[in-house]
């Protein structure tokens, strides 16, 4: 199968706008992903055709769109390799995701016990379990990374011990693109006994994520970073561990049984799944991941380090320009700061030429305190990111130099 980006992209229909008039340049995928027309129809034809509640109705749209909600868990399992789809939890994405085992978790935390995190987490995955580990006076440790973004590896291992309960970790930096060593880092975490926890709002989208090849617990995603809607992500994780720990939500949906004085929990996944969720958003994920999942992954990765590479070179020929973040594994990410320019200004200054990045902490304060920037500007990639794209950025950081100086 080959890789043609711009067929692709023909798939995409924001991708033609134009922004005052100059052609989009879109450089935010880090923070969510464009949809391909496949993700809206599914949307628009669930909406148009089928729209009812799930699992309640006794009638045709009910029984529809039940069918396709459900075709959709079995569709995330697949792509995961989920050993069963009562495995894949819907959630409104990935902090909801790691809300729920911190949940899970933190009621059963005791003094003593031990949490650890990297320096290069989202906030998502510092905050849960800070708050986690104050609840149940639990301590918080932050495995270090080096200068380049690079987790000390060493480091992160001399943390773990006896005491560790679990180690939460991203498998790609949202902020600086670093990729994890996933496996060998989850291996260390099993061989203390720990439960792993992997947030993967940046890695699904970037390849095949095979979670039992990974051996972690826990591994968290968010619908919209892979092509698919908003408000809906998944929660994978082991059968044996989401059947027994603590119910995040009560209500609808989550009991088997109720009467005034107590409650018996459903089965998996719904005892974690309280009131009338995300339908929509659940078919439409479906709906990317199946398109996601007919492409040919490798040759999709090796275009994404070729335009990172790409990007890379003609970053190193910017003057001014500095990288924040060079781990030697990287995802499609170039973080910079500009000499002379705040990045809150180098990105109005780039939207105004039609390019889209992300400025600012990326959710991610304590990582820029570490590598002492007060933010950065971030211009992430996606599949449909070509090298024209990286010329077009570089071509109006010239522009913002010189209304800069
Ligand atoms: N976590 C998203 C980002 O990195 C929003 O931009």
């Amino acid at each position: 199968m080959s890789f043609d980006v711009s067929a692709l992209r023909a798939q995409f229909p924001i991708l033609a706008r134009e922004i005052d008039g100059k052609p989009l340049v879109y450089l935010d995928n880090a923070a969510t992903t464009q949809k391909p027309q496949c993700v809206i129809d599914a949307l628009v034809d669930y909406y148009s055709t089928c729209n009812s509640n799930v699992h309640r109705g006794a009638h045709r749209l009910a029984d529809e769109a039940t069918s396709r909600y459900e075709g959709a868990r079995d569709t995330l399992a697949a792509f995961i390799n989920a050993r069963q789809r009562e495995e894949v939890i819907w959630t409104s994405g990935t902090t909801e995701a790691i809300n729920i085992v911190a949940h899970g978790l933190g009621l059963q935390l005791q003094p003593g016990d031990e949490v650890v995190v990297t320096e290069m987490e989202h906030h998502a995955n510092i905050v849960t379990w800070q708050q986690a580990c104050k609840a149940g006076g639990a301590k918080l440790k932050v495995a270090p990374i080096f200068d380049t973004g690079e987790l000390d590896l060493a480091a992160f291992k001399s943390l773990l011990g006896p005491r560790t309960k679990l180690v939460a970790f991203p498998h790609v930096s949202n902020s600086l693109g670093t990729v994890n060593p996933i496996e060998d880092m989850t291996r260390a975490a099993k061989a203390v006994g720990a439960w792993v926890l992997v947030d993967g709002a940046q890695g699904i989208a970037h390849g095949g994520v095979d979670v039992q090849a990974i051996g972690c617990d826990f591994y968290a995603f968010s619908g919209h970073k892979m092509f698919g809607p908003t408000g809906i992500g998944v929660l994978w994780g082991r059968a044996e561990l989401l059947a027994e720990w603590p119910v995040w939500q009560t209500g609808g949906e989550m009991i088997s049984e109720v009467t005034y004085q107590d409650a018996k929990w459903n089965t998996l996944p719904y005892r974690l799944e309280a009131g009338t969720p995300n339908i929509a958003g659940a078919i439409g994920f479906g709906a990317a991941v199946s398109w996601f999942a007919s492409l040919d992954l490798q040759a999709l990765q090796a275009h994404e380090q070729k335009v990172l590479a790409y990007a890379h070179a003609r970053a190193a020929d910017c003057e001014g320009l500095q990288i924040v973040g060079t781990a030697p594994n990287k995802a499609g990410v170039l973080s910079f700061l500009m000499a002379g320019g705040h990045p809150a200004d180098v990105g109005f200054l780039l939207d105004r030429q039609g390019v889209a990045i992300r400025t600012g902490h990326h959710c991610a304060e304590p990582l820029m305190n570490r590598l002492g920037v007060p933010g950065t500007a971030r211009a992430s990639f996606s599949i449909y990111t070509d090298t024209a794209d990286i010329d077009a950025l570089f071509t109006a950081l010239e522009k913002v130099k010189t209304l800069l100086a």
